[in-house]
């Protein structure tokens, strides 16, 4: 059982968890990820969090368990996403790139402009580079604090884009809508098959996809939610016209180190 203790959620170690209680538990880390100090590195936040856990008198091993348990709550629950991505965009600290990505770069030279769509678009680097080219560009996330960034900085290029705040798990892609879509360092359920369904559907014949992001292999320990296995990336999109795909280490336009990483571009018969 937890114990409410003036605002602070004690548990007692003997007990195990209810549904509940890990209600509360969720509950606590957004209500104390709102007020955390900005980082561009959710790991840095998600041990700040224990700190925090731990200077409450919270014992060691609860404080891991509770970890556990917020871990495998944000696997399925993207508010905490939300409140992550908001942190990191308020920082000022420069832990990825605000250039456009370079796959994508060279993915559109030399194809005419269309419609785009710039999945989990953050920032927006990669959907004001389109519009700058002539692309007429939608782009969604589930931070609303990167939506109105990308949106200031489009408008002091004079540039418009369509911004939607909305989940990827709901967003409704459309059929035979899009000439482009971009998915950079988003998480991109490449397992499910109706995820990948729907992207595919939602392409214009000719329509092509770019997708870049870190890279590893399904069942691999301490996976980020942004990886992808990249054989299951290319068995999901066997369908669609296979124009480039690369299995590498790189420098990762998050973090901004090297990773291995995942490139492909695709284009629907
Ligand atoms: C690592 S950033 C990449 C941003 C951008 N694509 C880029 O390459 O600069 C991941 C982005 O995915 C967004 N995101 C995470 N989960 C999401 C979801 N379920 N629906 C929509 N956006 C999501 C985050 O808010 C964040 O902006």
């Amino acid at each position: 059982m937890l114990q409410r203790l003036g605002g602070a959620c004690l548990l007692s170690a003997a007990s195990a968890l209810g549904q509940d209680d890990i209600a509360i538990i969720w509950a606590d880390f957004l209500g104390w990820l709102k007020s955390a100090k900005p980082s561009q590195d959710p790991g840095v936040l998600i041990r700040g969090y224990r700190r925090h856990l731990l200077e409450r008198g919270v014992p060691d091993q609860e404080a891991g368990s509770r970890i556990a348990r917020i871990m495998e709550r944000m696997r399925t629950n993207s508010d905490g996403w939300r409140q992550i991505f908001n942190n990191i965009y308020a920082s000022a600290d420069g832990g990825f790139s605000t250039r456009p990505n370079a796959l994508l770069v060279s993915a559109v030279e030399n194809r005419t402009p269309g419609k785009a769509l710039d999945a989990g678009m953050g920032q927006g680097r990669n959907s004001i580079f389109l519009a700058a080219k002539g692309w007429q560009v939608t782009g969604f996330d589930i931070s609303d604090g990167g939506i109105q960034i990308a949106q200031k900085n489009a408008a002091s290029a004079g540039l418009k884009i369509n911004t939607i705040v909305a989940d990827g798990a709901h967003f409704d892609y459309g059929s035979s809508r899009w000439d482009l879509i971009v998915i950079t360092y988003e998480p991109f359920p490449v397992s499910d098959p109706g995820s990948v369904q729907r992207i595919r559907d939602a392409l214009r014949p000719e329509g092509f996809l770019v997708v870049e992001s870190f890279a590893s292999d399904e069942g691999t320990a301490g996976r980020k939610p942004v990886d992808i296995d990249p054989a299951r990336l290319l068995r999901a999109m066997l369908p669609l016209r296979i124009l480039r795909l690369e299995d590498t280490v790189d420098i990762a336009d998050w973090t901004l180190e090297k990773a291995r990483l995942v490139r492909l571009v695709a284009q629907k018969p």
